[in-house]
Parts: structure tokens; C-alpha cells; sequence
């Protein structure tokens, strides 16, 4: 794979696909973290003198041009965080305003596109679109890890014609997860939360081959609880799924894997009740809800991250978003954090949600590696390679 190392990008016209799909809240920017993830490849690329086009997408417009997802406020963090004087700001993809654009440019300039998702070509794969688009650039840059689990022309479409170079950033986070999945130390433990195993079936029946723990909380635990003919009252469960739970409990026992199930837990007569009780797993009273993990499960944890030589952790344990139930999610993150210091055992964490617990814990020290991927993270810890990673492998174009 090409990447800006093996492969000199100097006095080029380059299309940059970021991803600045950022986090906003009342219209701030809660987390910068995408746009810092760019500033490694755009720094080598302005050195050297490329006219950079960024291409990023904002929210989910579908082809339409709506105005709130438009990527105009992100041009002032942008221009702030590159440390670059100015950022051209170019309105469509049309081929004579891209024309006008680059010669307007100077050397070693960025320009910002418009949310590439306002573009019809963008998310069916558009193969002309793409031809057209490309043949005004001779360089196709991906630094988007977290969009390349798209099927989508910026992510998959330029490098059938130009060639075609993994970014920095990109690099980065291939190299942090294979880590953790292909180089693991064991024993290694890896912490699976979240509200669905609907959404996390692969992401489960692969780490149950590779780690020697596996931690299951969030809402999903409940199924497997659930699955053990254990009363969840009025937890949420997804009832169709029980037997493909207890698949999975049966294969980790032939991959050696020990599954760590709930066995006390913090519940609540709705996720609003600010009066939270503990109960065993045999005594949940009717009525309750599951919400968070009780003391013991949370100590066994603990136990099992000092036990550990790596730790993998994606969703939150308990309805952190609802407090008081954030309580096992903030105590994990702090744990691994502490153990990370004592005993220098490695940690990787992704996932919006898993992300965000971990800054509430302030325990962003603790991990070595951070993903800020969400969909792509869970595809590539499925074992499923990403449609931008193959794209990139296979132009061999120069
Ligand atoms: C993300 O936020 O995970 C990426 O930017 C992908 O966004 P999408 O889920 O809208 O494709």
C-alpha cells in the first residue's frame, strides 16, 4: 500500500478524503480529535507543495444540499488546527468551478469542499462521477479510517484511476488495531458493551477466537443472561436472539475464550430513576431494569484487567449517558488507566460512545491507543476488511 512515506507526493493536485464528521452540541464542536487526526498528512503535503482538496462528508444528506449539514463552520477550526493562514472553500464538485479553483490556488494551499454527501455521485458509487472528478487530479490521498468502511465514490471510486495513498492518520489506526488483534500479548481481555448484540454478532464470534477473557455488559448482556434462564425483569432483551447468545457461549468454550457475564447489577424502574438498587442476578424484583453492572462484577473486572497483558474495549457497560448508571463504565476506564501505569499493561478503546466514557473518567492517559473510528473500528475488529483498505491495496497505478 502507498503511503506518504514510500511514495513522494510533491507538486501535485491531491484529493484528500478526511473524515471531519465531527460531534457537535448546540452548534460547538465537542471533540476535535477528527480534525487533529489530519494534520500529520496535510502538514507533508503542504511542504511539498500540493494543492490540497479536502473532501469530507458532514452528517447524512443524502445527495441533497441541506443547509445545516453544510461543512462551512468547521473552515475556522480547520485553518486554526492545520496552522494554515487561509483555507479556500470550493461550493460543488462541478468540473469548470474545481478548474477555477486550482488555478486560483497557490502551491502548498488546502481548499475545503463542500459536504461531498451533498453530491448524487457519492453514495450509490458513482464510476463516471468518479472518472471525471479524478481526471482533474493526479493524487488520491485516503486519511479517512473511520468513512472507509463506505461503499462510497471518495472512498473507494478515485483509486480506480489515479494513484491512490493511505494517509498518516489512516496508517496509524491499521497499525494500533492489527496490534491488539494479530500481535496480541496474552492473556489479553477484551470488554464488549453496548445496547445490541444484533449489532455486535461478528464482532463477538471473532474476539471469542482471538482473547483469552471476554467481558460482555451494556444491554446486551441481558440476552445472555437471559439466554441462561436467568430473570431480567424488564430489562431490555432482544428475546429472538437467545439462542444465538448461548452459540456464542458454546463456541467461546471450544476456543478456550472465558466469558465474564453480569453477577450483580444496578437497576432502576426506568432509566430516569435517580434511586438506583443493586441486586444479584437470581434476585432482580419485578418490575426493575437492568442499568449498569453491580460491585462484585465490576471488582471482577478490575481483577481480570490486572490479570491482563492487553486490553480491548469497545461500548459502555451500563447506560452511561443516564447518570447514576455511568458508574462500572467510569470505574473500568479509571482501572485500566491505573493499571496501565502500574503495570504497563496496553490498552486500545473505540467507539463514539466508549470514547466519550473514557473522557468523562479523564482516564485518556490510560489507553495507548484511542480509535476515533466507530463503525469502521467494530468492521475491523470483525475481521472485515474495509472497501477504502482494499481499494488502497489494489492501485498499483504510479
Ligand atoms: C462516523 O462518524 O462513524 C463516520 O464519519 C461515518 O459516518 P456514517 O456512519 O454517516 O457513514
Amino acid at each position: 500500500m502507498k503511503n506518504l512515506i514510500n511514495y513522494k507526493v510533491k507538486g501535485k493536485k491531491v484529493l484528500f478524503r478526511a473524515d471531519l464528521n465531527v460531534p457537535l452540541v448546540d452548534g460547538a464542536i465537542t471533540d476535535l480529535s477528527r480534525i487533529l487526526a489530519i494534520k500529520s498528512s496535510i502538514e507533508n503535503l503542504v511542504e511539498n507543495k500540493n494543492k490540497i482538496f479536502i473532501l469530507a462528508h458532514f452528517g447524512r444528506p443524502k445527495g441533497e444540499v441541506i443547509k445545516k449539514y453544510s461543512l462551512k463552520f468547521i473552515l475556522s477550526p480547520l485553518a486554526e488546527i492545520l496552522e494554515v493562514e487561509k483555507i479556500h472553500f470550493l461550493k460543488n464538485l462541478q468540473e469548470e468551478n474545481i478548474d477555477k479553483k486550482i488555478d486560483e490556488m497557490n502551491p502548498g494551499e488546502v481548499c475545503l469542499v463542500e459536504n461531498i454527501r451533498f453530491e448524487k455521485g457519492e453514495e450509490k458509487i458513482d464510476w463516471d462521477f468518479a472518472k471525471n472528478i479524478s481526471g482533474l487530479f493526479d493524487v488520491y490521498v485516503n486519511d479517512a479510517f473511520s468513512a472507509s468502511h463506505r461503499n462510497h465514490t471518495s472512498i473507494i471510486g478515485f483509486a480506480k484511476y489515479i494513484p491512490a495513498v493511505a494517509g498518516n492518520h489512516l496508517i496509524k489506526e491499521i497499525e494500533n488495531i492489527n496490534m491488539f488483534l494479530e500481535k496480541s500479548k496474552k492473556p489479553n481481555l477484551a470488554i464488549v458493551g453496548g445496547s445490541k448484540i444484533s449489532t455486535k454478532i461478528n464482532l463477538l464470534n471473532n474476539l471469542i477466537k482471538q482473547f483469552n477473557c471476554l467481558v460482555i455488559g451494556g444491554a446486551m448482556a441481558n440476552t445472555f443472561l437471559l439466554s441462561k434462564d436467568i430473570k431480567v425483569s424488564k430489562s431490555l432483551v432482544e428475546k429472538d436472539l437467545v439462542d444465538l447468545a448461548r452459540d456464542i457461549q458454546k463456541k467461546a468454550i471450544q476456543f478456550n475464550c472465558k466469558i465474564i457475564l453480569p453477577l450483580d447489577v444496578v437497576c432502576g424502574k426506568s432509566i430516569e430513576d435517580k434511586e438506583p438498587t443493586e441486586f444479584d442476578i437470581n434476585d432482580i424484583a419485578q418490575n426493575y431494569m437492568i442499568l449498569d453492572l453491580g460491585t462484585k462484577t465490576t471488582a471482577l473486572i478490575n481483577e481480570e484487567i490486572k490479570n491482563s497483558k492487553m486490553v480491548l474495549w469497545n461500548g459502555p457497560v451500563g447506560a452511561f449517558e443516564y447518570k447514576p448508571y455511568d458508574k462500572a463504565t467510569n470505574e473500568i476506564a479509571i482501572n485500566i488507566k491505573i493499571n496501565a501505569n502500574k503495570f504497563g499493561i496496553n490498552a486500545l478503546a473505540g467507539g463514539g460512545d466508549t470514547v466519550s466514557a473514557i473522557k468523562n473518567a479523564n482516564a485518556e492517559d490510560g489507553f495507548d491507543y484511542i480509535s476515533n473510528a466507530g463503525g469502521a473500528f467494530l468492521e475491523w475488529l470483525e475481521g472485515n476488511q474495509s472497501p477504502g483498505i482494499i481499494a488502497l491495496r489494489e492501485n498499483n497505478l504510479s
